[in-house]
């Protein structure tokens, strides 16, 4: 159960901006048009310049670059824009979650890795990955942002707790504060009215048992243990979580081999978002 203060908290959480409520809406909808949706990213002029940077970048890029928002947002689709939006949104509440370990560097990039990766899996998997497994995978972590402001437990106590009763950091979060991150992040993306898929894989995405509820929960459990497997975002916990790697893959339809293309190619998109923000590094 989350405890109080972590549910007045998350009341109390600003609400999301407008043009992300507005793409989330449009999310999965069939009657929206390409000019309705670029009406919606328009008239954001922060995001509209941003929509036609992400276009051009090496995740996205084309044959030819873009210049217009209309051209941007054909070639991003609703989610990834909803992605640009609520990145800039959580960089609102960034900040360091040393209870897990992980500096303010580490989450960021351990959100955007795993965003990027379900765009990679998405060419090799058997079928198609649905559009909201990239907001779902940007935001699988928000809950730790919460926890770090509500509750105060110190790193080594989790860690001393998961050697001492030989459990993962997930069963340790939740024995020693009584709940854990993901049920937090849920809680989170419940408030921000996500639709249910993403809530739910957010809200499960350590829930091995649920894992085969849904192509969107073993999407952002892969993705997740994609990035850790890539030295992004490893934190305290590492890879003491709970992961049916296998199954997920196997539902997803994803071979080994396929995973590991998708891991490369998206280390090789995250070298160049690095690059970018960091042009002289
Ligand atoms: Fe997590």
């Amino acid at each position: 159960m989350i405890p109080n203060q972590i549910l007045d908290g998350i009341e109390h959480l600003d609400p999301l901006p407008v043009t992300a409520r507005r793409l989330s809406d449009m999310l999965g909808r069939e009657d929206v048009n390409i000019r309705d949706i670029a009406d919606v990213v328009q008239y954001d002029a922060a995001v509209a310049a941003n929509v036609v940077r992400v276009a051009n970048s090496a995740a996205y890029a084309g044959r030819y670059p873009v210049e217009r928002v209309r051209d941007a947002v054909v070639r991003l689709g609703t989610a990834t824009l909803l992605t640009i939006v609520l990145g800039r949104h959580i960089q609102n509440f960034r900040g360091a979650a040393p209870m897990y370990s992980l500096s303010e560097d580490d989450l960021y990039m351990h959100s955007a890795a795993a965003s990027l990766m379900i765009k990679a899996m998405a060419a090799e998997c058997r079928g198609p990955l649905p559009a909201t497994c990239s907001v779902a995978a940007l935001l699988h972590d928000i809950g730790k942002l919460i926890m770090v402001r509500y509750m105060k437990a110190d790193v080594s106590s989790l860690l001393s707790l998961c050697n001492e009763k030989k459990i993962n950091f997930v069963d340790a979060e939740r024995e020693l504060l009584g709940c854990d991150h993901a049920e937090v992040g849920g809680a989170v993306a419940r408030k921000w009215g996500f639709p249910t898929e993403i809530t739910s894989a957010i809200e499960n995405h350590h829930n091995v048992s649920r894992g085969g509820n849904g192509i969107v929960l073993d999407a952002v459990m892969l993705a997740n243990y994609a990035a850790k497997s890539m030295g992004i975002g490893l934190g305290a916990a590492a890879f003491n979580i709970p992961i049916d790697y296998a199954g997920s893959r196997e539902r997803l339809g994803l071979s080994i081999e396929g995973f590991e293309r998708a891991c490369a190619q998206t280390a090789m998109w995250m070298a160049d978002q690095r690059k970018e923000m960091n042009p002289v590094a």
